[in-house]
């Protein structure tokens, strides 16, 4: 038996876990959900079902992990015995499922820094489709989806210090000043305000109640904060007992609500600007790889750059994302089959590529995939919070006692994760299911 290893600091793993929930789902996903008619009231929603249904599970996660100490394979039985062991296997179908097309949109996004460097961006909507065309279809994608998987199975091949925690210590905090720097750039454009105001910050009150809207704020809560699928639980497994975690928690989720909410402040001003309403509401990776690349090369040179300086940072933000959901099967490898952490990362690397092949191909597959494994990670999020809420709510609470977690927050976690996450996972469950099979 390998000797676990440990996060070097506390902070290393809160930026190890932002560095996990910040990613394309805020890039890309957070821009074209709240395009899709929501506005203001799929925001509100989003914070809402963050705060109140997701934090608690968040914190259940981490303490799953750190008092088990073992891998999201392992955690569930070790935790409440052998008829958990179904959410271990949810965890890893899942976190290969999502990192099967996942390392795709990564490639594109390779690919589009690539252009932005060397090749150029397209000027004009009919350049802007081919372009589109380009770096989704032939042997470029898989290319790119190759490139992604490599690189991210060399961080995870480098061990939870020496790779996860040394990449993430300056990406997170460099990418958060650069993308401050972008959104402020931003608000000098024309079209800023009505950027804002039509997409962003629209207020329509019926969407409160609309289907796809709370379906949206499920899937891009769950999705955006990585939550339901054991990656916290992965990382939570090499802490100490010391941290605090519900401030931690706190902290992962602020920072990542943060990011996708400047990373809408700079998409949005840009598609006004440059007149590009149409194609973010036309199709659901238009805001990024359409919408952007063209606004970008409106302005020149400069624009080139500041497209490289975008894209750039989108990757290095998904490959902190990417490195997680590698550790879910590997982490799990090694506990239970005894292997060596690089055996263990080439494999599953090699099977996720396998897995990702129909959605390099297909981009209608891709989406199926996408939408599909949304809803799986609502599904993990749900099982959790019976798990901590009502199979094993004194360890949800020692643990965190035994931190020195305020007593009052622990109260009110276990009172929500008890009768509040449960049945409001439940009706986000329920609701998006029936959202998509209409
Ligand atoms: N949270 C990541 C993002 O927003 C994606 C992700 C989802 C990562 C689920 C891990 C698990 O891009």
């Amino acid at each position: 038996m390998q000797t676990r290893e440990k996060w070097r600091s506390g902070l290393g793993f809160v930026l190890a876990a932002a560095g996990s929930a910040v990613g394309l789902g805020n890039l890309w996903g957070f821009a074209y959900r709240s395009s899709q008619g929501g506005g203001l009231a799929f925001l509100l929603l989003y914070i809402l079902v963050v705060l109140v249904v997701c934090l608690p599970v968040l914190v259940g996660e981490m303490v799953l992990g750190r008092s088990t100490a073992s891998s999201p394979f392992l955690a569930p039985v070790q935790a409440a015995g052998e008829s958990w062991k179904p959410l271990g296997w949810l965890f890893a179908i899942s976190s290969c499922g999502i990192l099967s097309f996942y390392a795709v949109i990564m490639g594109w996004t390779a690919d589009t820094f690539f252009h932005s460097l060397f090749i150029g961006l397209p000027v004009d909507m009919v350049e802007a489709s081919d372009f589109f065309g380009r770096i989704s279809s032939g042997n470029s994608v898989f290319v790119g989806q190759i490139i992604s998987l490599v690189l991210t199975g060399s961080v995870v091949a480098a061990g939870v210090r020496g790779g996860i925690e040394r990449l993430t210590r300056w990406a997170m905090p460099l990418l958060f000043v650069l993308l401050l720097i972008l959104a402020i750039w931003a608000t000098t454009l024309s079209g800023s305000w009505e950027g804002y105001t039509s997409f962003l910050f629209k207020w329509d009150p019926s969407q409160l109640l609309d289907k796809t809207t709370i379906r949206n704020a499920f899937t891009q809560a769950f999705f955006s904060l990585s939550l339901g699928i054991g990656i916290m639980v992965a990382y939570s497994s090499y802490l100490d007992k010391n941290n605090k975690l519900p401030k931690e928690a706190l902290g992962v989720a602020s920072f990542d609500t943060g990011v996708g909410l400047l990373a809408g402040m700079i998409t949005f001003p840009i598609v006004m600007s440059f007149g590009l309403k149409d194609v973010i509401s036309e199709s659901t990776v238009g805001a990024l790889f359409i919408a952007l690349p063209t606004g970008f090369a409106n302005l020149g040179l400069i624009g080139r750059l500041l497209a490289a300086v975008f894209f750039g940072l989108a990757f290095l933000a998904a490959i902190t994302s990417s490195i997680s959901l590698l550790e879910v099967p590997v982490s799990s490898m090694i506990d239970r089959l005894g292997w060596t952490r690089r055996k263990a990362v080439w494999i599953s690397t090699f099977f996720v590529f396998l897995l990702g092949v129909p959605s390099a191909i297909s981009l209608n597959f891709l989406g199926n995939m996408d939408a599909v494994f949304n809803v799986f990670l609502i599904l993990g999020g749900f099982l959790i919070s019976i798990l901590m809420g009502w199979f094993i709510p004194s360890k949800y609470d020692q643990d965190l006692a035994s931190s020195n977690s305020d007593q009052g927050v622990r109260r009110y976690l276990k009172f929500m994760i008890r009768w509040v996450s449960p049945p409001v996972i439940a009706f986000g469950l329920i609701v998006s299911v029936i959202d998509l099979v209409q």
